[in-house]
């Protein structure tokens, strides 16, 4: 058993169409653990950091309108392999390819409103975790 955490964001689009509580509801079916979460108004310059690594290409400023257009909600999720199973879980980035059953292939048809983020390595994981959560504020799941 491979206990990862992983990063999560319900997107502006997601919170607006009040799928928050859909979407938690699939993560805990799943068996995973939510071991952190708020809902924040994100600014333009974390934003900037948490998709650093797109800074340059052509949908970079579309990007960060849609993610500041309103308010997100952050998760730490953990559980096994929880990095790939959370991305398979999203589906593929554009909802248009997306799987039925996944959350995008289910709830959205807009590459550049697609409802969810979720961390694609434990490297990245460990970035994005760090952008909007303090170490303490990530909890031990009490069985
Ligand atoms: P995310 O980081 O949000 O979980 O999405 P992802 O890994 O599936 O996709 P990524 O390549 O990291 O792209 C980040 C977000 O940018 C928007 N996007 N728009 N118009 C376009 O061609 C385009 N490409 C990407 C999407 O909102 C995507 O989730
Ligand atoms: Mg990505």
């Amino acid at each position: 058993m491979v206990t990862q955490r992983t990063f999560v964001m319900i997107k502006p689009d997601g919170v607006k169409r009040k799928l928050v509580g859909e979407i938690i509801s699939r993560i805990e079916r799943k068996g995973l653990n939510i071991v952190a979460m708020k809902m924040v108004q994100i600014s333009r310059e974390r934003a900037e950091e948490l998709y650093a690594e797109h800074k340059g290409k052509s949908f970079f400023p579309e990007l960060i309108s849609y993610i500041t257009s309103g308010q997100v909600v952050c998760m730490v999720v953990e559980g096994d392999e929880a990095v790939a199973v959370m991305r398979k879980m999203i589906g593929a980035t554009d909802p248009k390819e997306a799987s039925p059953g996944t959350i995008r292939g289910d709830f959205a048809l807009s590459k550049g409103e697609n409802v969810i983020h979720a961390s694609d390595s434990e490297e990245k994981a460990r970035r994005e975790m760090s952008i909007f959560f303090r170490e303490e504020e990530i909890l031990e799941l009490k069985a």
